[in-house]
């Protein structure tokens, strides 16, 4: 098991890249199931769950390419022939968002078999909704022996509302009505900007959908799509997560290749906390110590709120700020999972059900701690940096599912941090349970 060593105390400096958004590429790459026609997309983060996504499609009998050296932020996805499509348990057990082939498949090839993802970390995580929209779609579903099984001849357009705000769903029943016979309107749609992302892929290859953004997406089903070239959005999770660590080790970094407009939550409560933020291009901003951090309340809340996926990294920050900080988390059940390893460096935080109460500042000391989930991770990095002393962060697999090489990112901005074990690197990545 990898494992990274962080010695706290250095103020970050200098200049970090954040690469493309894995929650857009995943979706991106399952849209070229829609077409015979190759599908090429730039800006794909080199992180372990574009590994496992490639694996999928190749199991199903598509043609993906990945580039290496300077073409590793590039792939090329052919699925002339869709030989079998099936998303196996094995693949999906290790990603979710696997489930996201649903969709298009069912659109495609009229047939989709997809093993149920099963919960994970963080929560339940149903897809019922992706299936009600399906079932609404015409489309039959059975469940047997763990695995969902859709049929249709041809979809037909419908009227779907959602009755939670789902990104995944919005995205895998999107896909599904591109090829619809007939008008789809989605009502109450997530509006992150990785629907929007997809929704433009899917109109450079011919697709007919306005509305992407906001909760209200109107689709005209077409025949066929073509294929396109296709640059996906930076990674706006990333970006945030590299903006605390600039706040919580009173560094002076740019962020850049990113978009300041995806980040205005994240943002305004940074600037909240008392730290100093300037858009310095359009692409990068600009993060400084405004004098003493001070608490401020979060409640994770759908695109544009607060983002859930920030929650763990906005904790670890507060654990320095003065004051009490009431952090709520609104999407996940069980999205917590970082709070024990916090206090065991020393942070005084107290949950109640969906409610963390986190006192400070506290001085962390470095400590032996363990990875849970994705952002979980960040937050047991963002802390090893302002904590005194040398910290080992053991299953940083984890990391490696959304953050492409961020000991080499964050190394070069000056943190004093190493990779115990082998550096991901695509193709060898052996998937692993969230
Ligand atoms: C996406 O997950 C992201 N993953 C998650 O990022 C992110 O945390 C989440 O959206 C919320 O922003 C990808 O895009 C690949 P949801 P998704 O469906 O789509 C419930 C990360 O860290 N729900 O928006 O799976 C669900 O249980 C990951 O990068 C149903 O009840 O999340 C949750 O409580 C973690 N039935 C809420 O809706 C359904 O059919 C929102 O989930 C679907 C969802």
């Amino acid at each position: 098991m990898d494992k990274f060593v962080i010695r706290g105390g250095n103020p970050l400096v200098g200049t970090i890249r954040v690469s493309g958004a894995k929650n857009s590429a995943l979706p991106c790459m399952a849209a070229a199931i829609l077409t015979e026609e190759e599908v090429t997309l730039e800006n794909i983060p080199q992180v372990r769950d574009i590994e496992t996504e490639r694996k999928l499609l190749v199991s199903m009998g598509a043609e993906v390419e990945l580039g290496d050296g300077d073409a590793r932020h590039r792939t090329t996805i052919s699925c002339r022939t869709l030989s079998d499509p099936v998303a196996k348990y094995e693949i999906v057990k290790t990603m979710r968002a696997s489930s996201l082939v649903l969709g298009p498949l069912v659109a495609r090839a009229g047939l989709a078999r997809v093993a149920m993802p099963g919960g994970c970390a963080i929560g339940g995580r149903p897809i019922d909704l992706h299936i009600k929209g399906l079932e609404k779609m015409g489309a039959t579903i059975e469940q047997a022996h763990g695995y969902l099984e859709a049929r249709a001849e041809r979809l037909k357009g419908a009227h779907l509302v959602f009755d939670k705000i789902t990104v995944t769903g919005t995205e895998d029943l999107l896909m599904a009505a591109v090829l619809a016979d007939g008008e789809t309107v989605m009502e109450n749609c997530a509006r992150e900007p990785e629907v929007t992302d997809l929704a433009a892929l899917l109109t450079a290859m011919g697709a007919k959908i306005e509305g992407a953004g906001t909760s209200t997406i109107r689709v005209q089903g077409v025949a066929r799509l073509h294929g396109a070239h296709y640059r996906i959005n930076p990674d706006r999770i990333e970006a945030g997560t590299f903006l605390i660590a600039g706040a919580i080790t009173a560094g002076d970094l740019v962020v850049a290749n990113c978009n300041p407009n995806h980040l205005r939550a994240v943002i305004a409560k940074l600037e909240e906390v008392g730290v100093k933020i300037d858009i310095v291009a359009p692409d990068a901003i600009r993060v400084r110590p405004g004098g003493r951090l001070m608490a401020a309340d979060i409640s994770t809340e759908e695109y544009p709120g607060f983002p859930t996926d920030m929650q763990a990294q906005y904790m670890a920050l507060v654990t320095q700020a003065e004051g009490v900080s009431l952090v709520k988390e609104n999407i996940f059940e069980n999205r917590f999972m970082h709070v024990q390893e916090l206090v065991r460096m020393g942070a005084n935080i107290k949950v109640d059900g969906r409610t963390a109460t986190v006192r400070g500042p506290s001085k962390l000391s470095a400590a032996a701690v363990m990875c849970s989930d994705l952002r979980a991770s960040a937050s047991l990095v963002l802390a090893a940096l302002v904590a005194d002393g040398e910290s080992i962060l053991d299953r940083v697999y984890h990391m490696d599912r959304g953050y492409e090489r961020i000991e080499e990112k964050l190394r070069s901005v000056g943190a004093e941090i190493k990779r115990m074990g082998n550096v991901f690197a695509p193709r060898e990545a052996e998937a692993v349970a969230d």
